[in-house]
């Protein structure tokens, strides 16, 4: 199991806090906004009403379909809402789905970089993963063809993430379609996080269940609905896996929380006024990070245009982005997260994240650009 690095970034910035030092986070992947006032009333109100018990193992029949809805209205899929488990975020369901899927040395093929925590699913389940590298000069998106090359026997999974983390870029609808198509071919289930659908400034995301049904889905509220806190995901997954995936849940984890389920449903059916001013508030973050960091000489060759996140080519300061993540931490206080916490790919990279108010991003923005002053000068 590798650390999770861009969480000691955060714990040695909250030391430095302690000893009064004002730190600016660009460095954590979770909403600065306060989850919408009509979930956390719904949730308190399904505290009064009883919500306080066991669920269906699978979740409350109304939130799986009200998901089924707004999959439907989104994206023109159907989905069953008997194909749907409801979790305690995303982290869980990927875990269940991972020990339904893979038996030890099967392979699922992730793309370098990646979401820190992928690569550790897959190996707690005596899995491995198979590492694509995805370019700066092509948005970080897959080659399809050199998915392709990767694919073996053992191959059960290709795992996609659009719009994604660490990148924010987009995956197109022809590489996506591309992606589906090796799954119509070969052995392998598309792995689809969908996590940070809903938060795209420019183009549009997809749902790999657009282009496929051999797919599992993963989805949640934490980043659209600022409820990172709340716990509370989803998968969607093909009809033969349900049982076994049931199972379990069953067993593990016996349901999501109740209260929170109700508030889900309120989220998807009343939250939509919420979800788009947050939005238009990290899109004027976005452009003025991308702005700003490309002034002072970082590489941002394509624009990322979903997520919360700007990955900038740092090689011409350092090929070590650990070290200097920590240095831009001790020197200008700034938490940013290291490339090399997203694969061997990333390293030369740090990630930004504009899930800060825009008054700490412009501070966090000019204390770099006099860290890199300082560095020129000395
Ligand atoms: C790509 C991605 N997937 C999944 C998660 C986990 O989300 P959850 O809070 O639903 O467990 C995160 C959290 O940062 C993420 O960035």
């Amino acid at each position: 199991m590798t650390p999770f690095i861009v969480m000691d970034v955060l714990e040695r910035a909250h030391e430095m806090e302690r000893q009064g030092i004002h730190v600016i986070h660009l460095e954590v992947g979770e909403p600065d906004f306060d989850t919408p006032r009509c979930i956390k009333e719904a949730a308190c109100k399904a505290l009064d009403n009883g919500h306080t018990h066991y669920t269906h193992s699978l979740g409350m029949l109304e939130l799986r379909e009200a998901i089924s809805e707004h999959y439907y209205a989104t994206y023109g899929t159907t989905v069953d809402p008997d194909q749907i488990v409801v979790s305690s975020g995303t982290s869980p369901a990927m875990f269940v789905m991972f020990s339904a899927l893979l038996e030890k040395g099967d392979q699922v093929i992730v793309s370098d970089p990646h979401y820190a925590c992928y690569p550790n699913f897959i190996r707690f389940v005596q899995g491995e993963p198979v590492f694509v590298p995805v370019f700066e000069e092509d948005g970080f998106q897959y080659r399809p063809e050199a998915i392709e090359k990767k694919i073996t026997r053992k191959t059960k999974g290709i795992f996609i993430n659009s719009p994604s983390n660490p990148t924010g870029n987009l995956l197109s609808k022809e590489r996506m379609t591309a992606i589906a198509d090796l799954a119509a071919s070969a052995s392998p289930y598309i792995i689809s996080d969908e996590i940070y659908h809903g938060l795209v400034y420019e183009g549009k995301e997809h749902s790999i269940l657009e282009f496929t049904r051999k797919a599992f889905v993963f989805n949640g509220f934490s980043k659209l609905y600022a409820m990172t806190g709340l716990r509370l995901g989803y998968m969607i997954a093909p009809k033969d896996f349900i049982r076994p995936i049931q199972k379990i849940q069953q067993n593990f984890f016996i349901s999501a929380n109740a209260m929170v389920q109700v508030a889900g449903i309120t989220a998807l059916k009343k939250a939509g006024k919420d979800i788009l001013e947050m939005k238009q508030i990290y899109n004027q973050r976005r452009q003025y990070m991308i702005q700003r960091l490309k002034g002072m000489g970082f590489g941002i060759t394509v624009e990322p245009t979903g997520a919360f996140y700007v990955f900038a080519n740092a090689k011409h300061l350092s090929g070590d982005s650990y070290k200097l993540a920590f240095d831009i931490l001790e020197k200008a206080h700034v938490g940013v997260a290291p490339g090399i916490d997203f694969g061997q790919n990333g390293e030369g990279y740090l990630r930004f994240s504009y899930a800060a108010s825009m008054e700490n991003i412009a501070e966090g923005m000019d204390r770099l650009e006099n860290y890199l002053k300082m560095n020129q000068d000395s």
